[in-house]
């Protein structure tokens, strides 16, 4: 499943076009080869090993999917939070202090709904500091920052079909630098697990019955019987529980399987160390099998096939949504501009021309009533990252973002509209008479932000919904905010009702 589009007459008979059209349309879109993976987590995790040192310490911005945390952390390295800019929820480079700097060994772009971080200043720093620059670019397959699409700044970029494709799964590694695939599609090969015909014809189905329930109208009854069945770990909460306890076991393991691998080969040796000759690369690939064993309860949680290698059904399937979603561009921009015109809309966005956003973020006052009520009118929310990471797994695990305030009042405000559904959103808005949060007091970021430059880019989807997506709306009552690892000294607390709760 990787590699070059192999050209029509060189094609074996009976070979799968899906998967050369879906390498076309990446390859159209970034001029970058790549791997295509069954998930954007697989993607992210193997640019993660690969590209970074086993225990080097990684920048990211704190309100992201908690997937991506473990994602981190199975890749053997220690999460390092940014400051976050609360006009638009990016993460804030000038803000990092430069004693922090110096101890990177890798930075992680977020691109959160869609919206850019400043990957130019970043890669810029990365240059400099000699570290690799990974993009997400899971919400932002039809971005731009700095005149080019994301994903086109860093060493490599990480895709997820199931965002603007609405896909249910798939994921793409695009490089920078073609010579690194080699070694990359072998670490995945280890990684894959053989397609098993049941779970192809549901992940095949899976979006076919998402596209029919939004249809029909059931969103809320599809989503309650979704939590009540009990099909997703994290219930109607917007974080998974972090279990701190077996979370340290499965670190301790990974750890061990790094020492192992360190003494097989011996002190002083370059594969042992990460070295990029062919020999680290079985090496880290080997271990990495490990690691995501011991990291599955986590990152398995809304996809438990991202590592299973996919057939034509589910090639078939990327394919045509990954065309709907070019398709669909238009009115995804559409959609943009009329969320665009709400008084409450991330006031940063103001700065650039629109783009085809995953999401528009607006910036509203009693977030999880308005969640609650969208729910109730059909419409689910999804993608809220609330706690931030850090708050949410504590300084054992993580460390710290040295101005949490920001994130914090980002996370607990942010109501994320799909703009494909902009008119029906904003008219239920509007019915809910939804109002700006209130500027945060002290949450402004501590030091002159540089803001990415945006441009329209060239390339939309069908409609993504809760059912069946990986992240679904997760109005949760207050008393179901999961407690970070470790004390935090101001925690998220909602008071407000909620569906799960109250509807
Ligand atoms: C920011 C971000 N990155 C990466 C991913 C992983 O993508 P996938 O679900 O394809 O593994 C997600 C999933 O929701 C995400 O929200």
């Amino acid at each position: 499943m990787f590699g070059r589009p192999t050209p029509p007459d060189r094609r074996p008979p009976g070979a799968s076009t899906f998967e050369d059209d879906i390498h076309l349309r990446m390859c159209a879109r970034n001029g970058q080869e790549g791997l295509l993976l069954p998930s954007g987590r697989l993607a992210l995790f193997l640019a993660l090993v690969h590209w970074c040192r086993p225990g080097g310490r990684v920048l990211m911005a704190p309100v992201n999917d908690d997937v991506i945390l473990f994602v981190v952390l199975a890749a053997g390295l220690r999460p390092v939070f940014a400051p976050v800019d609360p006009r638009r929820g990016s993460m804030l480079p000038d803000a990092v202090p430069e004693e922090t700097w110096r101890t990177l060994g890798g930075v992680i772009t977020t691109n959160l709904y869609g919206v850019p971080d400043p990957a130019p200043e970043l890669r810029e720093r990365c240059l400099r500091g000699g570290i690799p620059l990974i993009e997400d670019a899971a919400h932002a397959l039809q971005s731009t920052v700095g005149g080019r699409p994301v994903g086109c700044h860093g060493d490599a970029a990480a895709f997820s079909l199931s965002k603007h494709a609405g896909a249910r799964s798939g994921g793409y590694l695009a490089v920078r630098d073609t010579a690194h695939l080699p070694a990359l599609r072998r670490a995945a090969e280890t990684l894959l697990l053989p397609p098993r015909a049941h779970r192809q014809a549901l992940l095949a189905a899976l979006p076919v019955a998402r596209d029919l329930v939004v249809r029909a109208r059931l969103v809320r009854q599809a989503w309650q019987a979704k939590i009540s069945l009990g099909l997703d770990p994290r219930g109607s909460a917007y974080r998974m529980p972090p279990r701190p306890d077996e979370l340290r076991a499965a670190l301790a393991a990974i750890s061990a399987a790094h020492a192992c691998a360190h003494a097989a080969v011996g002190p002083g040796n370059a594969a042992a160390q990460g070295g990029a000759g062919r020999g680290g690369a079985e090496l880290r690939a080997a271990v990495a099998r490990e690691a995501l064993a011991a990291m599955d309860p986590w990152t398995r949680v809304d996809l438990a096939d991202y590592r299973m290698r996919h057939g034509t059904l589910v090639r078939r399937g990327l394919s045509r949504r990954l065309a709907g979603a070019e398709a669909a561009r238009s009115r995804r921009l559409d959609g943009v501009r009329r969320l665009l015109d709400h008084p409450a809309v991330a006031p940063g966005l103001r700065d650039h021309p629109p783009q085809p956003l995953f999401r528009v973020p607006l910036l509203v006052r009693d977030r999880d009533r308005l969640v609650s009520g969208l729910l109730k009118a059909g419409i689910a929310t999804g993608y809220l990252y609330d706690p931030p990471l850090d708050d949410y797994a504590g300084p054992e695990f993580v460390d710290p973002s040295p101005a949490p305030e920001a994130a914090r009042w980002f996370a607990r405000h942010v109501l994320p509209v799909d703009p494909l559904e902009a008119a029906r959103a904003l008219a239920v808005l509007d019915r809910l008479g939804a109002q700006p949060a209130a500027p945060p007091t002290d949450a402004a970021p501590p030091i002159g932000a540089g803001q990415p430059t945006g441009a329209v880019p060239p390339t939309g989807t069908p409609v993504d919904t809760a059912v069946g997506t990986p992240d679904t709306a997760r109005p949760r009552p207050a008393a179901a905010v999961p407690a970070p690892v470790a004390p935090h000294p101001e925690p998220t607390v909602r008071t407000e009702p909620t569906v799960a709760s109250g509807g």
